[in-house]
């Protein structure tokens, strides 16, 4: 208990990607036959943000209908994850999913939200510590698809771990990178540990296109940010305005893909190195994979894990997947 002193997180533990990573990641992405730019290096500040406002889009169902599965089966959630669970919450973001759980736990122990983006995952753990005044809260800055480990915290006992892992970000990942995240995940926190783990849906593709690629131009502004954070970071010399977003549903692979399409034929320098553009070829910025029920569940067994409950919302459009690594 914290009586009346009021509660800070601990120390930050910093991993956070290097700028030499993000030019390496850039130059390697833009020389490629079919350019690609790394998804990660879409949260800056300023991309973070963008994000926290494309979740508030009308077109963008995943995140009320996620809010809405956490509300109405948090009491489910917190009893399959037992009392004084040790909780990590990867890709944290502002934070406002974790706070449904963590007000149906049984004296949580601790929580270790982990985000990429360190001002704002600064900013998200002090709201709550403030919130939460008999929580310990350990923020990681690490990109969490690299290796990092989860910091021992002093005088922290634990009964079980639990990991969450919601907003679809799994799709992000192809099928491949999702298993191998999901088992490395498995390593760092333990056999018995449980992973709650949001999951879009497939459906309609007007649906799907329309989440990413919302009317006030809220997500094209966030992917163009990345050319942006490029011309600030790395000297790059993207002229935002011949560069447009576009959203494709891909039926094979079951995915949406963000794109930058170049408007014409151009020619833009990173540092010193120059990349030909022809007129309409495309940056490949970000995939979001599309699962059915079935289909998620069998990514998850050859990821080691068991489900051991789902939750959906009544129009099937997202779902909610508890797993247990086994
Ligand atoms: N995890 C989110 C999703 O796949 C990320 C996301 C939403 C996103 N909109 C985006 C990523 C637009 C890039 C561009 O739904």
């Amino acid at each position: 208990m914290n009586g009346s002193i009021e509660n800070r997180p601990e120390k930050l533990q910093d991993f956070e990607p290097s700028l030499g990573e993000f030019r390496d990641g850039v130059i390697e992405g833009l020389s490629a036959p079919a350019k690609t730019l790394p998804c990660k290096f879409l949260y800056d500040d300023r991309g973070s943000h963008l994000f926290d406002a494309i979740c508030e889009q009308p077109e963008y169902y995943p995140t009320r209908t996620e809010t809405g599965i956490l509300t109405r089966h948090a009491r489910d959630i917190a009893r399959t994850l037992g009392p004084e669970v040790r909780l990590v919450e990867f890709g944290s973001g502002a934070g406002i999913k974790i706070r449904l759980l963590l007000q149906a736990l049984d004296n949580p122990a601790v929580c270790l939200p982990v985000d990429i983006s360190r001002e704002h995952l600064l900013a998200a753990s002090a709201a709550l510590a403030r919130d939460f005044p008999d929580l310990r809260i350990a923020p990681v800055c690490a990109d969490y698809t690299a290796h990092f480990e989860l910091p021992e915290i002093p005088g922290v006992t634990y009964r079980s771990t639990a990991a969450f892992f919601p907003g679809s970000t799994i799709g992000n990942f192809t099928r491949t990178e999702a298993v191998e995240f999901l088992d490395g995940a498995r390593k760092l926190l333990g056999q018995g540990a449980t992973m709650i783990v949001g999951v879009d849906l497939i459906k309609n593709e007007d649906t799907l296109r329309a989440a990413y690629d919302d009317a006030a131009g809220v997500t094209a502004a966030f992917n163009l940010n990345l050319l942006r954070r490029i011309n600030r970071d790395l000297g790059g010399s993207f002229d935002l305005s011949r560069f447009r977003h576009e959203a494709r549903w891909n039926t094979e692979l079951s995915r949406i893909e963000m794109h930058l399409v170049s408007l014409r034929e151009q020619e833009v320098l990173v540092g010193r190195r120059s990349f030909p553009f022809r007129a309409g070829e495309t940056i490949h910025t970000e995939n979001s994979h599309k699962y059915s029920l079935g289909g998620f569940r069998d990514l998850a067994a050859e990821a080691g894990y068991e489900t051991i409950d789902v939750w959906t919302d009544e129009n099937q459009l997202f779902s909610v997947h508890a797993l247990r690594a086994q």
